[in-house]
């Protein structure tokens, strides 16, 4: 992989702020985007500024076959079965939602989680069970932090009828056993939801070969715009699943108190879409194929193990999760003993330009159940170097050595 010429397309890394060109380490909240992504989004309001499916002049023609190929692409890009299983929603959130609380799980029924749930998977699973009286089980983690096959045979009973699991956990960049988790859970007749907003961006995610129902990813963590969910619906599935917000373009007919839904995935694209974050979806998912998810991975550990094993001598610098960079992929999560994350990301910010994030990540729950108040997180992608990788873990060994008070 050529990080030279890929840090070319990202108009924003060649422009300095405050003296020099930041380090970027926030990736895993959201990527950087390529000019051919910016470009695809410009091309739609200069170009063909219309909405999709409604009316027929040829703007609205464009929209709709464009539309139609960046389906076609996600679809191919998930291995799915056909087009119709890709929904353009708004984010990650909104597609874990539709199915947590679309699929008609009812009093009795259990849903199983990890114990490391983003909010948008522990929250929805809290309200389901608040309003509708729906079982959550979570499955307690390995001691080193990853998942535990065994715990989570004994936590699914006759009862499970969903599990839904962050794919690769955002506060660790640990993924877990997905083909593992998927089997065991249909053999015991429940159905597998992924949150794939972590893993999409740098892993091969064929839904016929996880044999996952749902799977659900944002754009805006894969070089792509903000405001794009891809959501996958295994069409066995889809015309059962209720949408969760009902209105314009859902519907094939409405009479006086009644309504007809559309068939997948129309039904869950309801009122008027993001059709420029649509079409800056396909410039992304093009780019990342051309660049190649494999390579993607392989230099987001390399950074990873390099910034893992030179921090991994320092005292006062604790990681979280699994302490293998293998397991991590492009995430480190620390803390730096004497300063708050937040403290950590400010002065890294002011001092050094790296740009990071800091706090609980989204994932209260998992902070609190470990007694920590949360951690910094430096997360990297395609083009990030080693060379920030050294300036990264150098700023993070001084900190460590003024304010820990070890050496
Ligand atoms: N889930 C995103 C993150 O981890 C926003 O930063």
């Amino acid at each position: 992989m050529d990080v030279k010429r890929l840090r070319r397309d990202f108009t924003v890394l060649q422009k300095e702020v405050g003296g020099s060109v930041p380090i970027y380490f926030d990736n895993a909240c959201q990527t950087l985007r390529p000019r051919q992504v910016t470009e695809a989004v410009a091309e739609y309001y200069e170009s063909f500024p219309a909405c999709a499916g409604r009316s027929v002049h040829k703007f609205a023609t464009e929209v709709s076959l464009r539309c139609d190929a960046v389906r076609a692409r996600a679809a191919a890009f998930f291995n799915a079965e056909t087009p119709n299983e890709i929904a353009f929603l708004k984010n990650t959130t909104e597609g874990l939602n539709t199915v947590i609380f679309g699929l008609g799980l009812k009093a009795g029924d259990e849903l199983v989680t990890t114990d490391y749930e983003h909010n948008s998977v522990h929250v929805p699973a809290i309200e389901l069970a608040r309003s509708r009286g729906v079982k959550r089980k979570m499955v307690p983690s390995s001691e080193d932090g990853t998942f535990d096959l065994e715990a989570f045979e004994k936590s699914l009973s006759k009862k499970a009828k969903l599990v839904a699991m962050c794919l690769t956990s955002n506060v660790t960049g640990y993924t877990l056993p997905a083909r593992e988790v998927v089997e065991i859970a249909h053999d015991r007749g429940a159905r597998v939801l992924f949150d794939a907003a972590q893993a999409a961006p740098s892993m091969k995610l064929d839904v016929k070969r996880l044999d996952v129902d749902f799977l659900v990813a944002s754009a805006h963590k894969m070089c792509g715009p903000s405001g794009v969910g891809l959501f996958y619906c295994r069409s066995e599935f889809s015309d059962h699943l209720r949408p969760i917000m009902f209105g314009g373009h859902g519907v094939t007919d409405t009479g006086r108190d009644s309504f007809k839904l559309l068939p997948a995935p129309e039904r869950f694209e309801t009122g008027l879409q993001n059709y420029s974050g649509i079409m800056g979806t396909g410039a992304a998912i093009e780019y990342l194929e051309g660049v190649g998810l494999a390579e993607v991975r392989e230099h987001e550990i390399a950074l990873n193990k390099r910034i893992s094993r030179a921090l991994s001598g320092v005292n006062g610098v604790s990681v979280i999760g699994p302490q293998d960079p293998n397991l991590r992929g492009g995430i480190f999560s620390f803390n730096v003993e004497g300063l708050t994350a937040h403290d950590v990301a400010m002065i890294l910010d002011n001092s050094k330009n790296i740009m990071m994030r800091s706090g609980m990540h989204c994932c209260h729950a998992y902070f609190h159940q470990r007694g920590l108040d949360g951690c910094a997180r430096a997360s990297v992608y395609l083009y990030n170097t080693s060379e920030e990788a050294d300036t990264f873990v150098a700023a993070v060994t001084e900190l460590a050595r003024k304010f820990s008070g070890r050496r």
